[in-house]
This record gives structure tokens, sequence and C-alpha cells, in this order.
């Protein structure tokens, strides 16, 4: 028997629990074979194009869509839950100059819990925690945006804004990074993109929040999980390296010599390509390309597009694999004028909708997440005191 058979474990692993069914979910369904994405059953085109962001989140929360007077109140409640206690700030204030936008997140999410008066009570008992997990759920989403434009003006040394009532979550984001509130199209932009980042099955940031969730632990503590799961440049940090790399690049005519440049070194990654389940194009992208040809024509800042198109047809040529979701969503916010720092924390901020989702989702009917590992290491063998060695 080799090391690498042990009997540890009973089945060899499969590398990144590729194509493993981990668990049941009534939130999304990702078709990788056909490129297509659901929300609780509905296509997320239509969503995207003619839905709001809030609608997405009711409908990830409730698996249906909401009655207008539904969204009405939902709305109201999400929007009059968005301010945070100044003591975030204080936190944040110090080490706003050290960290990247993504570290004050995940810091001042953590730190959002000790003004929860609901949160304690989760950690102890699962009875009447969905009630409470609601509320919860509620002004983590309605806040999430005010700790990363806050955040963001801390970095410039200025002072957050506080979040106004009667906006939509995409308009109060945008107002609360400038103080200008955006216009309709700008708005319409930045929610349908929120909606197209909001789930996606058993991604990784999501089952991050399970695994936490599952050993009964609370929603920031689940949250948080995720904000770090997020950040790596295989998941959502991959989008704000799409826009390093276009800036890089520079000009459209130089754009297949850099792609060929990065495919002919050895592991050499293409940022915003690629995808564990998807064999064909994620459809996100698809909405994504539409959306950031629209931007880019009516700005007339055409150069990220096109520079763009460049690349995917490149590396399709040569790799034979696709954009996903970070790809365009780079020129659209690059073209929205976002400094590429605030790319990953939005997604963030969309994503944590289907966090959350999938936290209240776990903790209904809640078994420990707890796979095993097949050992590699050194056999048996007799431990030699410090002395003899
Ligand atoms: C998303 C990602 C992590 C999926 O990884 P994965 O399922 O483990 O896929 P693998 O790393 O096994 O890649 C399979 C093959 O495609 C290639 N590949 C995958 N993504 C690539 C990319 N972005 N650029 C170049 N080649 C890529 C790999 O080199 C490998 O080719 P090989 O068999 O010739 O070695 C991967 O595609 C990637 O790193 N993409 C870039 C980062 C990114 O955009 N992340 C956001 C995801 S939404």
């Amino acid at each position: 028997m080799t090391q690498a058979q042990t009997p540890s474990a009973p089945n060899p692993p499969t590398r990144g629990l590729e194509g493993i069914v981990a668990g049941d979910t009534s939130k999304s369904r990702v078709d990788g074979a056909q490129g297509k994405l659901f929300y609780c059953g509905y296509p997320i085109e239509p969503l995207a194009e003619e839905g709001t962001f809030e609608e997405c989140v009711y409908l990830l929360w409730n698996n249906e869509l909401p009655t207008a007077a539904q969204l009405e109140a939902f709305k109201g409640d999400l929007l009059s839950d968005a301010a945070v206690p100044d003591a975030i700030w204080d936190v944040l204030r110090p080490l706003a100059p050290h960290q990247t936008l993504m570290d004050l997140l995940r810091t001042g999410m953590s730190a959002l819990s000790a003004f929860d008066p609901d949160v304690a009570a989760t950690r102890e008992s699962s009875e009447g925690r969905d009630v409470l997990e609601r509320r919860i759920a509620m002004r983590v989403q309605a806040r999430i945006g005010t700790i990363v434009t806050g955040a963001y003006r801390l970095k410039q040394g200025k002072a957050p804004i506080a979040p106004t009532k009667g906006q939509s979550l995409a308009s109060q984001f945008l107002t609360m990074l400038t103080g200008e509130v955006p216009g309709a199209g700008e708005e319409r932009i930045f929610d349908a993109a929120l909606t197209l980042h909001a789930d996606h099955g058993f991604n990784a940031s999501t089952f991050a929040a399970r695994v936490t969730a599952a050993t009964e632990a609370d929603i920031y503590g689940a949250v948080t999980s995720a904000i770090g799961t997020l950040t790596g440049r295989l998941h959502g940090g991959a989008n704000m390296r799409v826009m390093f790399m276009l800036q890089e690049i520079g000009e459209v005519d130089k754009a297949a010599a850099f792609v060929d440049d990065i495919l002919g070194r050895p592991k050499g990654r293409v940022m915003g390509f690629g995808h564990r389940v998807y064999k064909v194009e994620d459809p996100r992208a698809t909405v994504l390309r539409r959306m950031a040809k629209v931007l880019t024509d009516e700005t007339g800042h055409t150069k990220w597009f096109e520079m763009s198109r460049v690349i995917e047809d490149r590396v399709k040529e040569t790799k034979g694999i696709f954009p996903n979701v970070d790809f365009y969503s780079a020129s659209v916010y690059g073209s929205l004028e976002l400094d590429p720092e605030l790319f990953t924390p939005i997604f963030a901020v969309s994503r944590a909708s289907g966090w959350l989702a999938h936290v209240m989702e776990q903790h209904a009917d809640n078994r420990l997440i707890r796979p095993r590992a097949n050992y590699v290491g050194a056999p048996e063998r007799a431990y030699v005191g410090l002395s003899d060695r």
C-alpha cells in the first residue's frame, strides 16, 4: 500500500471537490453545460434587465418574487437600516491606510456584530432563530454597502457619507461613494450588475459561509468567512485584476500579444476566464458584455470594450475557454468610473444576499459539514524526545 492509499479515507479525493454535490439548495441552479443560471427557478436575464436588486434579494430569501406591496415594505426596511454606528469608523480609520478595502470590509463586518441586539441569542439555540436571523440578515444587507463606501472614503482621508432613505440600494451605494446622486441610467446598470452577482450555487464564498453556519456559528461569523473567501484572485478578486490587466495593456493593438505572453508562461492565467462549472459561456458574462457595449458607446470610452473583445477572441482561440462574470464586469464598472479597488467589494455587496439566503437555508435544516481528508503524510512512527533529535 502506498502512502497515498492509506486507509484513512474510504475513497480517493476529488481535487477541489470538482463535481461533488455537497448539499441541497433552493436558491440558484447553475446549468454548466447549457450556460444557464436561475434564481429560484427564474432565469437571471429578465431578473437583471427588467427587475431590481431588491426584488432579487427578496426572491432569494423567500423563494418567491414579491408583490408590489411586499416589495415596498421590504425596501423600506432595508433602506432605513443602512446606517452604521460611528464606532465602526473608529475601528477602521487607523487601519485604512494599511489595508485593502476587502480587508477593511472583513473587519468592519466582524465589528458590526457588536452592535446587533439579536445575534447572541442565535448562537445558543435554534428555537426562534429564523425570526432573529431574518432581522439580522436585513441589517447585514442594508449595512454592507455603507461599510464599503465609508471605508473607501476613509482610505482617501475623507469622512463617510451617511445613507439616505428613499433610494434604491444601488443609488444609495453610489451616493454614499461620492455624495452625488447617480443618473437613472447609471443606477439601472449598477442595479443589474448587483442582481447578476447575487447567487451562484455552492461557489467558494457561499460554501465557506455554509460551512461556518453549519457549526451553528452566527450570521456575522459566516459572512466574515465568506468575505475572506471572496477576496482571492481565483474568486471575486479576479474582477479588479481584469481592470489592472486592461490598464497595463493600455492600447487595443497590444492586447493580443499581451494574452499570448501570459498563455505562453507555465500556468499563466488570464483573469476573468475559465470556470469550474460552465463549460460554455457564463450567462452573466453575456449580459455584462451587452451592458458594457451600451455603456461604452454612450460614454464614448470604447477602449476597454474593444480591448476586452480582442482578449476574449484570443483566449478562446488559444485555450478554448470563455469569459466569466468577472471579465465584462470590469468594463462595466470601469465605464461607470469606479475605482478597481471597489470591484471586489461591490461583488461582496451583491453576493451578501446569496450568502445570507444560504446561511438561513443551512440553519433551517442543519447538519455539520465535515468531510474527511485523505492522509498522505509520514506513516506511523515513534516520537523522539527533543534532546535526542
Ligand atoms: C475559475 C478557475 C479558478 C477555475 O479553476 P478550475 O476549475 O480549477 O480549472 P483548472 O485550473 O483546472 O483549469 C483547467 C484548464 O483550463 C486552463 N485555464 C483555466 N482558467 C484559465 C485562465 N483564466 N487562463 C488560462 N488558462 C486557464 C488551465 O490552465 C487548465 O488547462 P490545462 O489543462 O491545459 O492545464 C480558473 O478558470 C481561473 O483561475 N480563472 C482565472 C481567475 C478568475 O477569473 N476567477 C473568477 C472565477 S468566476
